[in-house]
């Protein structure tokens, strides 16, 4: 199966966001990366809803939210009606975890949990049967262009073998410094789906960039 390429368009030039949905459309990004932080659980702020609606009118591809917000469970209908179709909210976010991805379910998505780089992968042992994806967070959330933690490919590893030893259909995610240099050795540790962000909208040219990822 070929890698799932998920560009994340948070370092992207937001006076040209409708340039830059039909420039993925046109691209072989399979998902479009939506950064949605609050100033509370992470300390920067993004956007929010009308934006991701706006976005939905124009993407021709799957809408991949992920929250970095406080009490994520109030907001899963907005963001389900805004149109998100992967909604990911994050395990030191929600005190009723098992009960959001129910209702994240019960709306028709699918469902993501994020680990941030602390947050150990036995904290998914009661719940990764029931949850689509694991974004497992490759730098700390908040800000696009940060460096990748190189610790993450053991914890990767470690994920998998969750994965596997519970029998769940769980995609992994990673999220954070990815590019060229680290997408193969991520996929050999069992990665998925990929968020790239800056090396995506910081290259001269994104649609050749996104293939190069695609077709390692
Ligand atoms: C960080 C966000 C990421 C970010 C990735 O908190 O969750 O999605 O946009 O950007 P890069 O690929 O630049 O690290
Ligand atoms: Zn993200």
């Amino acid at each position: 199966m070929s890698v799932i390429i998920s560009p994340s368009i948070l370092n992207s030039d937001f006076l040209k966001l409708g340039e830059s949905i039909n420039m993925l459309n046109r691209s072989e990004a399979d998902w479009i990366h939506l950064d949605i932080m609050d100033g509370v659980f992470v300390p920067n702020i993004t956007f929010g809803l009308p934006v991701v609606a706006q976005i939905k009118k124009q993407a021709t591809k799957p809408l991949d939210v992920h929250l970095m917000i406080a009490q994520p469970e109030k907001y899963i209908d907005a963001f389900h009606d805004a149109g998100a179709d992967w909604l990911t909210i994050h395990f030191e976010a929600a005190t009723h975890l098992h009960r959001a991805i129910q209702q994240i379910k019960a709306k028709g998505m699918k469902a993501g949990v994020a680990l941030n780089p602390h947050t150990s992968v036995t904290s998914l042992e009661e719940i990764i049967q029931d949850v689509d994806l694991v974004l497992n967070m490759t730098v700390n959330p908040g800000y696009g262009g940060q460096k990748f933690i190189e610790s993450s490919y053991s914890k990767i590893s470690r994920l998998k073998e969750l994965i596997i030893k519970k029998n769940s259909k769980a995609l992994i995610q990673v999220d954070g410094g990815v590019d060229l240099n680290n997408i193969k050795k991520l996929r050999d540790a069992g990665v998925d789906s990929f968020v790239v962000g800056t090396y995506v909208f910081r290259s001269a040219d994104p649609i050749s960039t996104i293939h190069s990822l695609k077709t390692i």
